[in-house]
């Protein structure tokens, strides 16, 4: 497994690759990297003779009073996940790689951006779809999202179809803990009383799922009793539950699939975010 720093020694690989007639499955990712992403690793080596990983903690997607500079950092643990779910190529640039002094183009979305995390986040998918972009440039075939990300993995979906790219995104479930937490980089953050806290996510996502699998077709109902089990949890503050189409994340009143039913909530000041996508 190489470990390259420049996008010039990305592009020779790849083309070489390519000449050989082999395909290129990518996983985007910032890196501190968990069971989760091992997953989109494993679904990128089964679809592709070749995968690449990026780990890059992209700053535009970071507002200023975010965690850009704490952002949790381990190349050493990240590579050896790496060599064992038998990735080919790690891309880990410095952010003068990614971006010039005078960089000034970028790719941006309405819509789609300006609920869930876009209203507590205003500037975050501005900065996924540029970096994302830039890295589909790179990188070819194949790309490979967590659908922990739910709003996430449906403005790239958008954003390929939108603007004709040629690359197939691949979506892949939540990777939870034992108890039910999704699996986080940011769960390093929580305090041991604080990672206790943090399972009524999981359990607000039971619960709607529950109700949705029991035929409940009204979200009003279904997202009200999620956030009235979420706040008997103390240390937790809501910042939404929502259900919202999957496809053109607006709002939905009836649970008609895909639905996805979302929601970000602080334990103490870690901001985690969990979903279910009801499919009908
Ligand atoms: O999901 C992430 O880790 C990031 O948003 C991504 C897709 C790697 C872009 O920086």
């Amino acid at each position: 497994m190489k470990i390259v720093g420049t996008v010039k020694e990305v592009r020779e690989q790849v083309k070489e690759w390519k000449k050989q007639g082999l395909s290129v499955g990518f996983v985007p990712t910032m890196g501190y990297l968990h069971e989760g992403h091992k997953s989109l690793m494993d679904a990128a080596r089964k679809g592709n003779d070749k995968v690449v990983v990026s780990i890059f903690v992209n700053p535009m997607q970071f507002g200023p009073t975010e965690d850009l500079a704490t952002y949790p950092r381990d190349l050493d643990h990240d590579a050896a996940l790496c060599e064992s779910a038998g990735v080919d190529l790690i891309f880990h640039p410095e952010a003068e790689e990614m971006y010039e002094k005078d960089f000034c183009s970028f790719v941006d979305m309405t819509g789609l951006t300006e609920g869930l995390c876009g209203k507590t986040r205003p500037i975050h998918f501005r900065g996924v779809c540029t970096v994302v972009n830039k890295l589909f440039n790179i990188t070819p075939d194949h790309a490979y999202f967590g659908q922990k990300d739910g709003q996430q993995l449906a403005v790239i979906k958008r954003m390929v179809r939108d603007l004709n790219m040629d690359i197939e995104i691949v979506g892949c479930p939540i990777i939870r803990e034992e108890d039910g937490l999704a699996k986080s980089s940011r769960n390093t953050y929580l305090s041991k009383d604080e990672r206790k806290a943090a399972l009524i996510l999981s359990k607000a996502v039971k619960l709607g799922e529950d109700m949705a699998k029991a035929g409940e077709k009204d979200t009003d109902k279904i997202v009200s009793e999620m956030i009235k089990l979420i706040e008997t949890e103390p240390m937790a503050k809501i910042d939404y539950v929502q259900a919202v189409d999957a496809v053109s994340v607006k709002p939905v009143k009836e649970m008609t699939a895909p639905v996805l039913v979302a929601m970000a909530v602080y334990i103490g000041k870690t901001r985690l975010i969990d979903n279910f996508i009801y499919e009908g």
